[in-house]
């Protein structure tokens, strides 16, 4: 199939372009490279030794767009692109509405007016907000308590508009847990810019001395040690979910989790970072990070039942591979 991929050049783009690939699809990425380089596509491509068409467009700007629906005829839209820092979103609301929302609107407008059939977007465990855990698809989604989170809800509410006025399109809505690692070769990752957010990019700043200490969030979390527990998923398995799920997605909106099921704490995570690379990481405990909730993991029955599809790599896996790139990785 001919698949278009917004933010291609990006942290799970450019995976699930290694994954598309080598299923055998043609990929063209548009990406306004707001949070990547064009060099991960030139690392794709010698990962695959298959080309990329690339566009560096925003995928805001409707008439960019439809320059390229115009030109190339797609089977599929994956819609990666968008702004993903929960901080930044309350700084910056506006940003992040915009660019969310008017994207997945432009792209929806597209492919409506060009008849391509397929629709992946990229939502967020995020959208289960407080509910408790395992989340499951079928749960009545809460307030997040940040811009970014209720970029993905709202959405996720027109694409299902867009779908019920037209029953005929395929949207599926991918819920990502918390993805981490990288692909197993090493040439691509995550390499954010600045003091890292998320865990596991720092703790493996941390292991390459570029940060002193890990500070953890809070130990008084109702958890297994106090620490908070998130449903970690390797990126390549992430990559596969989506090929997976462009391969079996019928007319109608579908809804899946993209997770392993099992929760794993900051100090369990740790500990296996240090058992799978050797390296020790230094952290102290400090106060809770707000918005964060103690625990936040997966059902993962539906896409096990409908997808076919489940995780293959463990947390000792993706601990590898976040350092594997990490290790090598030059600013
Ligand atoms: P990323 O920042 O690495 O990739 C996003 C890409 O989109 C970047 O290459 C950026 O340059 C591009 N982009 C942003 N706005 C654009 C625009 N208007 N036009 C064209 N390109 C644009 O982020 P990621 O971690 O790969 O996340 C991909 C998607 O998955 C995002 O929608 C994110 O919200 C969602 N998501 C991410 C996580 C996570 O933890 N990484 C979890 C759940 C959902
Ligand atoms: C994981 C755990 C922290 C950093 C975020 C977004 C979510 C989704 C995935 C996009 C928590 C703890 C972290 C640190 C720590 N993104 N931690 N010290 O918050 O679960 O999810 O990324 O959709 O929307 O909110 O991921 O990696 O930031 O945190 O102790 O320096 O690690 O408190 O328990 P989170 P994370």
């Amino acid at each position: 199939m001919n698949i278009l991929v917004t933010g291609g050049a990006g942290y799970i783009g450019s995976h699930t372009c290694v994954a598309l690939l080598e299923a055998g699809h043609t990929v063209i990425v548009a990406d306004n490279l707001i949070n990547s380089k064009a060099e991960t596509l030139e690392r794709v491509m010698q990962i695959t030794g298959k080309d990329i068409i690339f566009y560096q467009i925003d995928v805001t700007q409707a008439a960019a767009v439809e320059t390229l629906f115009a030109k190339h005829s797609l089977d599929g839209v994956i819609h990666f692109a968008g702004l993903k820092a929960v901080g930044e979103s309350v700084d910056k609301p506006l940003a992040y509405y915009y660019n969310n929302i008017v994207s997945t609107m432009v792209l929806a407008q597209a492919c409506q007016k060009y008849n391509v059939p397929r629709f992946v977007f990229s939502s967020s465990a995020t959208v289960y907000g407080e509910n408790k855990v395992p989340f499951v698809e079928t749960m009545k989604l809460l307030p997040t308590t940040n811009p970014y989170g209720e970029t993905k809800a709202i959405s996720e509410r027109i694409l299902t508009d867009v779908v019920n006025a037209n029953p005929q399109w395929s949207v599926a809505l991918l819920r990502y847990f918390n993805p981490v690692g990288a692909h197993e070769s090493g040439l691509i990752g995550e390499a954010p810019t600045g003091i890292p957010n998320n865990l596991m990019p720092y703790i493996a700043q941390v292991a390459k001395g570029k940060l002193d200490k890990l500070r953890i969030f809070g130990n008084d979390y109702p958890t297994v040690d106090g620490t908070g527990v998130r449903d970690y998923i390797h990126v390549m398995d992430l990559a596969e979910g989506h090929v997976v799920a462009l391969a079996r997605m019928s007319a109608g909106v579908s809804i899946y989790n993209l997770g392993t099921g099992q929760g794993t704490s900051v100090l369990e995570l740790v500990e296996s970072f240090v058992a799978a690379n050797g390296i020790e990481i230094p952290y102290e405990i400090v106060a809770r990070r707000p918005g964060d909730i103690a625990k936040c993991y997966a059902d993962v029955t539906k896409a096990k039942k409908e997808l076919n599809w489940s995780t293959t790599r463990n947390i000792m896996d993706m601990c590898r591979d976040a350092w594997g790139f990490e290790k090598n990785y030059k600013d």
